[in-house]
């Protein structure tokens, strides 16, 4: 085992008022997990990932997970540094860390083959597609070998077919690259198309419904979307989910 999240709560106080936004959340990640999160909007789903990412502390329970434990975060929206082309932005993790540009180059470099954009490396954010934009946020991700790939709703802004090319190319980052990756998102299909495991969360305070595990082959390709199996799985889900119940 990996990552063990236990009995995590999150209260967010500010001044006017207290949010509970996660009640009791237990889960366990194994390396190389593909393990998603899905639930409703509000329900907690960033605020596991900031906790993991020791972005924030959780107001009850523990997470336990090695000691030099490193992530890579990659947002919804790309965050990409408009007057870096490239190639800068995916060093920049390393820049940070002091390490020698001849080396970061040589690193970034393989990683843009990888996420096949090694011809745009001198070309700036304002050229790149929303696609290429967040491949490129993935390169730099992944750029300080983290044990774990952390992913909020990384597709979320896109059009249907990129979402689909870019869940077709991150499942085979995933099968190259052995990571374990969590990933968020509001899409089922997108979770069971890209999972091995899926976290459904309840409405807000967030607690987990249900994690139910994808047997389906770690290869996926979009014939996958309309077979039995597949449809199956994203209704049985569909059924855990609370979207539209009322309090
Ligand atoms: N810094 C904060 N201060 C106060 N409340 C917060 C803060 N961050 C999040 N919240 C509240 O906590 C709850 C959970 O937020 P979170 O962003 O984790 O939800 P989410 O599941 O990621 O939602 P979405 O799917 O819309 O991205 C929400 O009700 C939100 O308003
Ligand atoms: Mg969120």
């Amino acid at each position: 085992m990996l990552l063990e999240v236990k009995d995590i709560g999150v209260t967010y106080t500010s001044k006017e008022k207290e949010v509970k936004a996660l009640d009791g959340v237990s889960f366990k990640v194994e390396s190389g997990d593909f393990f998603s999160i899905v639930g409703p909007s509000g329900c907690g789903k960033t605020t596991i990932l900031k906790i993991i990412a020791g972005l924030i502390n959780s107001t009850n329970g523990e997470i336990l997970k090695p000691e030099d434990f490193e992530v890579g975060y990659v947002f919804q929206e790309h965050n990409l540094l408009e007057w870096r082309n490239v190639i800068d932005n995916v060093i920049l993790p390393l820049e940070i860390k002091g390490v020698a540009k001849e080396e970061s180059y040589k690193k970034a470099k393989k990683l843009l083959k990888l996420i096949d954009l090694k011809e745009f490396e001198n070309v700036y954010p304002k050229d790149l597609s929303g696609g290429m934009k967040q491949r490129v946020a993935i390169a730099r991700a992944l750029i300080c070998e983290p044990e774990v790939l952390l992913m909020d709703e990384p597709f979320g802004a896109l059009d249907e077919p990129t979402r689909l090319k870019l869940n077709t190319e991150l499942n085979r980052i995933w099968r190259k690259t052995k990571k374990t990756v969590i990933f968020v998102t509001h899409n089922v299909s997108e979770a069971v198309f890209l999972s091995n495991k899926v976290a459904i969360l309840t409405k807000r305070p967030g607690k987990i419904k249900k994690i139910l595990k994808i047997d389906l082959p770690e290869e996926r390709n979009l014939k996958l979307l309309d077979s039995e199996k597949f449809i199956k799985l994203v209704l049985k889900i569909r059924k855990n989910l609370e979207y539209f119940k009322e309090k």
